[in-house]
């Protein structure tokens, strides 16, 4: 392939620019040219295109958010709106897509294939939600903000002798809870793979003064429940006071970590090497820490598992 177009689209995430920046450098740096699309597959649809050069990706590798703006785009969900994103990429005579996102938008892409249009998906989500991939992109630099925001927590509950629930993002996903739960030293993680109540929440936080703590964490995924409601109830169960905080839209935001700058870069450098070879059709992803791809119909239809083991520990040591 000769002419390609990259995007980002449904949530954004950090990493996203790097791997922007990756596409368009080696794809140009290999003979190919390449076309920006902004705004997702809106920008399809919309026939937002434009063409890229090697300054057009100056100075974005440390930025959070995409400079391609993201966008959520119902109408995509639509064959014919499907269609009126292939008449634009072949007006353009782009012969390769590649689309950065989410579960959503990887379904954006997968349909795009199934009509014929070679697509390449390269996860971007700070969710960590998606099956055949071990880590997605965004997702450390999200686990990073949010350690820091249950530390900055961790020491005024610490002094005032008070309980925070800690709500983070995700989705239907425990991982953002689950791994900052267990590096953040959380007496109790709430995720929705792994259902416990409230008798048990109180007594893994072990704050009844039957284990000598006098202030805890919980973090609850947004997938477990809100904040608020666990607030009310476990208010009644325990003489500490109990507060509570919703971390929300920082968890998107921010300069991604060297780990995130790394994947976007050798996902994105992939996805290049695919289209260059006439292949399309695939999810980029990392496994026991290797860069691979994978079928795009197999990957979307796999089911993510839960690492109880994690969990189990996590609980085990924070006691
Ligand atoms: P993410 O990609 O982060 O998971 P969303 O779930 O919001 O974010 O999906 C992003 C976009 O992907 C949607 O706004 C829509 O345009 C597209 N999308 C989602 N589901 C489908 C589908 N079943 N078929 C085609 N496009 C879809
Ligand atoms: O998928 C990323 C994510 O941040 C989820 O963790 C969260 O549930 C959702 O997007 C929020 O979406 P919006 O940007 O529409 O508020």
């Amino acid at each position: 392939m000769k002419r390609i177009a990259v995007l980002t689209s449904g949530g954004d995430a950090p990493g996203m620019n790097a791997a922007i920046r990756a596409v368009v450098r080696y794809g140009i740096g290999t003979g190919m040219e390449v076309f920006g699309v902004e705004r997702g597959l809106q920008g399809l649809i919309d026939d937002a295109f434009v063409p890229m050069n090697m300054r057009s990706v100056s100075d974005i590798i440390q930025r959070g958010g995409t400079i391609l703006k993201t966008a959520r785009c119902p109408e995509f969900k639509t064959v014919e709106g499907q269609k009126k994103a292939i008449v634009n990429l072949e007006k353009h005579g782009i012969e390769g897509l590649i689309v950065i996102g989410g579960d959503g938008s990887f379904m954006g892409a997968k349909a795009l294939s199934e009509h014929g249009f070679p697509s390449i998906g390269i996860p971007g989500t700070i969710d960590n939600d998606l099956a055949y991939t071990d880590y997605t992109l965004g997702f450390d630099t999200a686990c990073n903000t949010i350690l820091d925001a249950i530390n900055k927590i961790r020491d005024t509950m610490s002094s005032h002798e008070r309980v925070s629930i800690i709500e983070v993002m995700g989705r239907n996903c425990g991982d953002l809870a689950l791994y900052c739960g267990l590096c953040g030293g959380a007496e109790v993680i709430v995720v929705p793979e792994h259902k416990i109540g409230i008798d048990d929440i109180v007594k893994f936080l072990g704050c009844n003064g039957d284990n000598g703590k006098t202030s805890g964490i919980i973090l609850l995924a947004e997938g477990a429940g809100r904040a608020s409601d666990l607030k009310d109830e476990l208010s009644k169960r325990t003489p500490l006071a109990v507060k509570s905080t919703v971390l929300g839209y920082q968890q998107r935001g921010g300069s991604p970590s060297c780990r995130d700058r790394y994947l976007g870069t050798c996902f994105g450098v992939h996805a290049v090497k695919l289209l260059s070879k006439g292949v399309g059709n695939r999810i980029v992803g990392i496994k026991d820490n290797k860069i691979y791809d994978m079928d795009i119909v197999e990957g979307c239809a796999m089911k993510k598992k839960f690492d109880i083991d994690l969990y189990e520990m996590a609980q085990i040591v924070s006691r």
